[in-house]
């Protein structure tokens, strides 16, 4: 079978052993996989060399075409979703110890025409949804969706700040006016925020015009502050973040799209506040199954900003890298 590989010189399509599935694992036939900011990175080899060359990305959407023996909770036919953290992390508080996530360190990943992993790491799909839509809930909309209803509590009438209008905020801005909050988002572009407020976006800040976005998040809250940010800036956002969320907030910590080190301006914004930080690493099956339910139920479609084919791979991870896209970008098979 056909996959895309991360090597140094760039992903790279190759022929690989078709995958025959042992007696736990369920044969899918992926038909759509999206990207991520992390596939960036990982395709960079920016954070060190991967031990070998495996197969690129985390997140895809396809229909089961066979099962091994002992599987008994898919069948053929039905449409599926891989969890990030492949296998072991079913529900509550993450894992502790070796975190192994499809499509990074020496773990392939699904950008190939089939992939088998054990019964344990799918969820089905939501009915309405198409594949390439499909393909998008694995990391983002499942990390966005722990952030506000796992690890945080978000309720009808907060305030939530998105950052920015990629996978992960528009996921928080949808979850945010699903729960009834008022939404604040950030974004570079006047164009990206007008698209936003076609998604319920309340409250519009061009981050480049007014860097100080988080006085004006304090403003638009009468001075109050923000019930709930969803962290990917990182580095130069962060003690933004703190300062725009109200005494007794939360902050999900989960990008680092400026950087990882920490503002040196974060402890005196911090101090006294009270504001509960929190780190997100996307979520467990669970939180990937309630979310499915609340998507089917409210008939909610993710954000897809542009398909590519197979063969456009490259031009796929292109686009992200330019930072063009609104929402998600996939190919589909
Ligand atoms: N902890 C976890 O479990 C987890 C899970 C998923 C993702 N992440 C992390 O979360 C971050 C976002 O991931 P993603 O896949 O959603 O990324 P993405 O789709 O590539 O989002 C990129 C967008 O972020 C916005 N952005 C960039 N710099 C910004 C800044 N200084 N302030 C505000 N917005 C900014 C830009 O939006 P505009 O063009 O509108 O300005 C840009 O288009 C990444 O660091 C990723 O590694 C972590």
């Amino acid at each position: 079978m056909k996959a895309w590989e991360v090597h140094p010189a760039g992903w790279t399509l190759v022929e690989r052993d078709e995958p025959i599935p042992e007696p736990h694992e369920v044969l899918v036939q992926v038909k759509a996989a999206s990207l991520n900011y992390r596939d960036l990175i990982i395709a960079r080899q920016s954070r060190g060399p991967l031990p070998r060359a495996i197969i690129a990305l985390s997140d895809s959407a396809g229909q089961v075409i066979a099962t091994g023996h002992e599987v008994t909770r898919l069948k053929v036919g039905q449409r599926v979703a891989a969890c990030f953290f492949a296998q072991h992390w079913l529900e509550g508080a993450a894992p502790t110890g070796p975190r192994e996530a499809l499509g990074g360190g020496n773990t392939d990943g699904v950008l190939a025409e089939r992939i088998a992993l054990h019964e344990d790491a799918f969820v089905t799909l939501p009915d309405d949804l198409a594949f390439e839509e499909a393909s998008t809930l694995p990391c983002a909309g499942v990390t966005a969706w722990h952030a506000y209803y796992a690890s945080g509590h978000l309720k009808p009438g907060d305030v939530a700040l998105l950052q920015g209008t990629g996978g992960v905020s528009i996921f928080g801005l949808q979850f945010a006016k699903l729960a009834g909050a008022r939404a604040i988002l950030t974004s570079s572009s006047d164009v990206k925020l007008q698209r936003a407020r076609q998604l319920g976006a309340d409250d519009l800040v061009n981050y480049q015009v007014v860097p100080g976005w988080d006085e004006r998040a304090l403003a638009l809250t009468g001075g109050a502050g923000v019930d709930a940010v969803l962290e990917v800036g990182g580095r130069d956002t962060l003690a933004r973040s703190v300062r725009a969320t109200r005494p007794g907030g939360f902050i999900s910590l989960i990008g680092g799209l400026t950087g990882f080190d920490r503002d040196p301006g974060l402890r005196e914004a911090a101090l006294g506040k009270g504001v509960h930080m929190h780190d997100i690493y996307v979520g467990s099956r669970r939180d990937f199954e309630d979310m499915n339910r609340a998507i089917a139920f409210h008939h909610l479609h993710p954000v897809v900003d542009r398909v590519f084919s197979f063969a456009q791979a490259r031009e796929a991870l292109a686009y992200l890298e330019s930072g063009l896209h609104f929402g998600k970008v996939v190919i589909r098979l």
